[in-house]
């Protein structure tokens, strides 16, 4: 009998369209419950497109339900950290009471294997590279907003037969190296995007939000993680939890960060030409420094990453925002 199809939430945005397609690619039936706030239909290649809300519990039931599903891959979610100070119940209601009323449908379908994207910023400010065991203390209601997630699977995995793996993502950026889908999102705000953009001539300028930062330039430091990269951990993690593994949290980055001028310094390498970057204040929510520590998701799920290279994320970045800028005309 063939496998049932994947449920993938969000798998019209950025990283979930990445983890469709790795999905798709090794053979996988996904069907993407997506509402398209945020997602494109055209970066769903290869799976069914349901257009609908995650909170929606008769859509979900039914889909789970129908498609016999047994495992869900959990991407719908508001991102941005800025917008999560300004309104924070948004936050809370996209992601955390969504992800519950998600998870009451998968409970009562017998759901048993759950693929969470978490992410670093539970871990608020840390002393030095975070590990899963350190202390979680968000400063910014999308941290806590998806912290609560975490405990929500915590103790349904612990009073049910349900598995989870939780991704603690780092920043992500990059694109599909062969251009086939990228980061699309309007009114972007990650650094990477941003930068290729102005690069583009997309953005007549690009922000570095705080030059005093207690760091080696004054400029933020992050871990960022090439999205093929923590595309392939999920496809780790499904074949972990349907080998039987318990559930874990796990870190998703590279172990090393980057400033960002850094990041300016290497979109310029790809570019072949200047940025034009403007100095501004700090950015609500910002920590200094995130940075992973990422031994435990080697050993638990054999994840390695292929494609830790700064200048390979601008360039894929860098040519996607090319494509789109072409397409624009
Ligand atoms: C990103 C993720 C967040 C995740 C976090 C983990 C999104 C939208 N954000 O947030 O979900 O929890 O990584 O670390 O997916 N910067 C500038 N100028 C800009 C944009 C950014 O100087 O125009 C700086 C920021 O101040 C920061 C760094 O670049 O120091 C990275 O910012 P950004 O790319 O927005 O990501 P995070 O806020 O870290």
């Amino acid at each position: 009998m063939s496998k049932p199809p994947l449920l993938v939430t969000g798998g019209a945005g950025y990283i979930g369209s990445h983890v469709v397609l790795q999905l798709v690619e090794a053979g996988e039936r996904v069907i993407v419950l997506d509402n398209l706030s945020t997602g494109f239909a055209e970066a769903v290649l290869g799976a069914e497109l349901v257009a609908g809300e995650v909170g929606d519990r008769a859509l979900v039931s039914r889909l789970l339900a129908e498609h016999g599903i047994d495992t869900v891959l959990h991407f719908a979610a508001r991102t941005i950290v800025p917008e999560s100070v300004a309104d924070p119940l948004r936050y809370y209601g996209n992601n955390t009471c969504a992800t519950r009323s998600l998870l009451e449908c998968c409970q009562v379908a017998g759901v048993r294997h759950f693929v969470f994207s978490s992410t670093a910023a539970v871990y608020g400010i840390p002393d030095g590279p975070a590990g899963e065991d350190s202390p979680t203390a968000p400063i910014n209601p999308y941290g806590a907003s998806k912290l609560m997630s975490e405990w929500m699977l915590r103790d349904l995995s612990a009073a049910s037969e349900l598995r989870h793996v939780a991704l603690r993502y780092f920043n992500v950026a990059g694109c599909d190296r062969q251009g086939r889908i990228g980061q699309s999102t309007a009114k972007a705000t990650l650094l990477v995007k941003v930068a290729a953009e102005a690069a583009v001539g997309v953005r007549p300028q690009l922000a570095i939000y705080g030059t005093d930062y207690p760091t080696a330039d004054g400029t933020g430091v992050r871990d960022y993680i090439h999205v093929e990269d923590l595309a392939a951990a999920h496809l780790d993690a499904l074949r972990y939890l349907r080998g039987g593994g318990a559930s874990v949290t796990l870190n998703a980055g590279y172990g090393h960060g980057y400033s960002v001028r850094e990041v300016i310094d290497a979109m310029q390498r790809a570019a072949g030409a200047p940025l034009p970057v403007v100095e501004q204040p700090r950015r609500a929510g910002d920590p200094p420094v995130l940075i992973a520590r990422c031994e435990r998701i080697g050993r638990v799920l054999g994840w390695q990453p292929q494609l830790d290279d700064l200048d390979l994320i601008c360039a894929s970045s860098l040519a996607w925002e090319r494509r789109l800028a072409a397409q624009r005309g």
